[in-house]
C-alpha cells in the first residue's frame, strides 16, 4: 500500500490530505508544514474524522521534519504564498521559487524514487523549478493545473446545459493562467460534441470564465481556492497510486510533442504508476495551435524571470 506526503498544510494541502484519506488512496498520508503544530493539528483532526466518515487511512503531521516523509510514493507540493486580489500567479515567482527549491531538496533526499506533483504557483514554472532541483526524469515531475481548469470548464458547461457534471468530458492545453487553451472541439456531453449543444457565443463566454476561474475566486475570498484545487491534486495521486492510467491534462516537460521542446506546459497525458506514462498528441487546428504557442511564449517569459 502507498505512502503519500503533502507538503504545505494550508487550505490546499489540508484539502489534498483530507480527500486522499476519505477516498482511502493511501494507508499513510504525511502532512508537513513549517509552522509549528499546524500540520500535526490538521492531520489529527482528519484522523479524528475517520471513525465518523469511515476510512482507515492514517494521517500524520510533521513540523519541517522530512524524515517522517521517507519513502513516499508520491509527494504533493503546495508550499508557497497564494494570490491576493489584484495579483497574477506570476507575481508569486520571487518568493515561491525559493520555497519550492528548498522543499524539493528535502523531498528528494528522503524519497528519491517518488513522483512529485507541484501545485504551487506560478504552476508551470514551479514545475520547471522542481525538475531543475530534483533532476528527476520528466515522468516523475508533474504539475497540477489541467485537472482543475477542466473541472471548472466542465462545471460551467453542465450548469449552462442543466445536465450532470458526470457526463461532461473535456480537454485543455497550455499554461495555468490567462493563456490556457480550453478545447471545445474536444469537449463532449454524453458523447455529443458540445459545439452541437451550445452556441459559439455561450461557449466563448464559458471559455473566458474558465480562464479567469482562479481569479474569480480570489476576488470573492481575498485568497485563492482550495476545494477544487485540492481534489484535483488528489485525483492525480489516486491515478498514480492505483496505476489507473487516467487521461488527464497535466503540466509536463515537452520533448518535441506539439513541436515544443523548451518548456513545461499542460497537455493530455496518461497517468499511472510511473507518473506520466505517455504524452498524448492531438492534431490541432491552426487557431488552436496559435493559442498554444501564445501560451508557450508566456510560460517562457516567466521561466526567463526564474533564470535571472
Ligand atoms: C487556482 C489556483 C490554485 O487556479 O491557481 O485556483
Amino acid at each position: 500500500m502507498a505512502k503519500v506526503t503533502v507538503v504545505g498544510a494550508g487550505n490546499v494541502g489540508a484539502t489534498v490530505a483530507d480527500v486522499l484519506a476519505y477516498r482511502e488512496v493511501a494507508n499513510e498520508v504525511v502532512l508537513l508544514d513549517i509552522k509549528e503544530g499546524v500540520a500535526e493539528g490538521k492531520a489529527l483532526d482528519i484522523f479524528q474524522k475517520s471513525p465518523v466518515t469511515m476510512y482507515d487511512t492514517r494521517t500524520v503531521g510533521a513540523t519541517n521534519d522530512y524524515s517522517k516523509t521517507a519513502n513516499s510514493d508520491v509527494v504533493v507540493i503546495t508550499s508557497g504564498l497564494p494570490r491576493k486580489p489584484g495579483m497574477t500567479r506570476d507575481d508569486l515567482i520571487g518568493v515561491n521559487s525559493g520555497i519550492v527549491k528548498s522543499v524539493v531538496e528535502q523531498v528528494v533526499k528522503y524519497s528519491p524514487k517518488c513522483v512529485i506533483i507541484i501545485v504551487s504557483n506560478p504552476l508551470d514554472v514551479m514545475t520547471y523549478q522542481a525538475h531543475l532541483t530534483s533532476k528527476f526524469p520528466r515522468n516523475r515531475v508533474i504539475g497540477m493545473a489541467g485537472v482543475l481548469d477542466t473541472a471548472r470548464y466542465k462545471a460551467f458547461i453542465a450548469e449552462a446545459l442543466k445536465v450532470s457534471v458526470k457526463d461532461v468530458q473535456a480537454q485543455l492545453l497550455g499554461g495555468h493562467g490567462d493563456t490556457m487553451v480550453p478545447l471545445p472541439r474536444y469537449t463532449n456531453v454524453g458523447g455529443i460534441p458540445v459545439t452541437e449543444l451550445l452556441s459559439k457565443k455561450k461557449l466563448d463566454a464559458i471559455v473566458e470564465r474558465t480562464k479567469n476561474g482562479g481569479g474569480e475566486l480570489v476576488k470573492l475570498m481575498g485568497t485563492s481556492a482550495w476545494y477544487a484545487p485540492g481534489a484535483s491534486a488528489a485525483a492525480m495521486v489516486e491515478a498514480i497510486v492505483k496505476d489507473q492510467k487516467r487521461v488527464f491534462p497535466c503540466c509536463v516537460k515537452l520533448e518535441g510533442e506539439y513541436g515544443i521542446d523548451d518548456c513545461y506546459l499542460g497537455v493530455p497525458v496518461v497517468l499511472g504508476k510511473k507518473g506520466v506514462e505517455k504524452v498524448l498528441e492531438l492534431k490541432l487546428t491552426k487557431a488552436e495551435n496559435d493559442l498554444l504557442q501564445t501560451s508557450r511564449k508566456h510560460v517562457l517569459e516567466v521561466m526567463s524571470v526564474l533564470q535571472k
